[in-house]
């Protein structure tokens, strides 16, 4: 069979990279991929405009796509799904009604309230004034968040009352977002520990993953500017077997009941982004899709069928699937570009040392081909993942591999995966 995944990431990468290990799977398009879904076994990339939800079918009905995986939140929450499905293609992915969850922050958090699901205080404002006048009754830090879909870059942490309003001008009056940014939630600032929990959901049936946490801040130590994840490790001690309970019954369970009652029941992988503090948990937002880079450790380590799992789920018999994970630990570590995650440089030259040994992968992310040279083309450009007996091997077998990886203006954080040896 054939599969299409939808994407250019270090996800999508890690996503094909599965699947094509498949017997039964005989080829993997990536639409529109990268340099590394370009140079994988058994997979090719295929430049369609994913906006172009006819193209993406007619291409399915001619290569006879037995299942569409899609991986980024933007085509999701434009309905590429509903799409897809009304044209009969099997598609793993959310519908863009429960893609809400995260393509609305105001849907979502007024969602956790109706569901009893424990999140931070929050307001919710359309308009400047309304939202500035909140700003004298709260305590700070706080946070500020645009509405919609913002590239992860919407969230915006306010230390002071005048950082705040700072925010809000450039979320109302500069429209840094765009529609994004129509309206926002300004919330309770939550310390602890942030865990990404991600399962796979079918209606109300739930296969949770491996756990895992991921590395928001751009610099050692957790400083500077929040990015879309500078590295990730599998599993995460943090999650025990009480914590696992408790975000399945009071998270995952309420979560996808309430959006069957809402009509719109869950299908897809599903993220919660959880913040942690003495076991007590609060969910500070929802992902609709896989993470980044969560995924690229976390396939490290699933033995299953990918496309089984996804087709199971499609299928609605998660309940018969039974899940197979390595014992062994996995860790991935971006390789970002000069810049990130604000402007940052494109279009230097990659040069790769050593290829992939067994237990390691270089995934890569923002990279393109350009005849037989690879450049960079995004700002978090590659994720060096690799497995180990316990997290400190996966640790420094993951670093020893982003020493194989050199381009102009290459920089990663040097503590992936310091918060679990802790
Ligand atoms: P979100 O997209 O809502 O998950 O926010 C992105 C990141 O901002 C999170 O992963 C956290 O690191 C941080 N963040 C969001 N909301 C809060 C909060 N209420 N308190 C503390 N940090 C937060
Ligand atoms: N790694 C965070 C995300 O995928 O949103």
């Amino acid at each position: 069979m054939y599969i299409l995944i939808v994407g250019s990431g270090g996800r999508e990468h890690a996503l094909a990279w599965k699947c094509a290990q498949d017997e039964s799977v005989s080829g993997v398009f990536v639409c529109p991929g990268n340099a590394g879904t370009a140079l994988e076994n058994k997979v090719s990339n295929v430049s369609i405009n994913v906006d172009d939800f006819a193209a993406v079918k007619d291409f399915c009905i001619e290569k006879n796509i037995a299942l569409v995986i899609v991986g980024p939140e933007q085509p999701l929450v434009d309905g590429l799904v509903d799409y897809l499905d009304s044209n009969d293609i099997k598609t793993f992915g959310p519908s863009s009604t429960a893609a809400q969850l995260e393509g609305s922050k105001t849907f979502s958090k007024d969602f956790f309230i109706k569901y009893g699901i424990p999140t931070a205080t929050y307001a919710a404002f359309d308009n400047f004034d309304s939202a500035k006048d909140h700003l004298k009754n709260i305590s700070y830090p706080t946070v500020v968040k645009a509405d919609g879909l913002a590239a992860g870059k919407g969230v915006i942490i306010c230390q002071a009352e005048n950082e705040a309003l700072e925010a809000l001008v450039s979320i109302f009056k500069d429209q840094a977002f765009g529609d994004a940014g129509t309206s926002v939630v300004i919330e309770d600032f939550l310390i602890g520990e942030e865990v990404s929990f991600i399962a796979v959901v079918s209606k109300d049936k739930i296969i949770p993953l491996a756990t895992s946490q991921d590395h928001k801040a751009v610099g050692d130590g957790d400083v500077g500017l929040n990015t879309g994840g500078m590295g990730a490790y599998s599993p995460a001690p943090i999650v025990d077997e009480k914590l696992h309970q408790k975000i399945i019954e009071q998270v995952m369970k309420p979560t996808m009941q309430g959006l069957i009652a809402e009509g719109s029941p869950y299908l897809g992988f599903l993220y919660a982004g959880l913040m942690i503090n003495n076991g007590e948990l609060k969910v500070l937002e929802f992902n609709c899709r896989f993470g980044d880079p969560e995924t690229q450790p976390i396939l490290l380590r699933l033995k299953s069928s990918l496309v089984e799992l996804c087709l199971s789920a499609i299928d609605d018999q998660l309940n018969n699937y039974q899940i197979q994970w390595t014992d062994e630990h996995a860790c991935g570590v971006v390789i970002a570009s000069n810049g990130y995650p604000q402007n940052y440089t494109k279009n230097k030259e990659v040069k790769i040392k050593s290829s992939d040994a067994i237990g390691m992968k270089l995934f890569h992310a923002g990279t393109k081909l350009q005849g037989d040279k690879v450049l960079t083309s995004g700002g978090r450009v590659f994720c060096a993942t690799a497995l180990g007996k316990d997290l400190q091997e996966a640790q420094s077998k993951a670093y020893n591999l982003v020493e194989s990886v050199s381009f102009d203006g290459a920089f990663y954080r040097k503590d992936i995966g310091n918060k679990g040896l802790k």
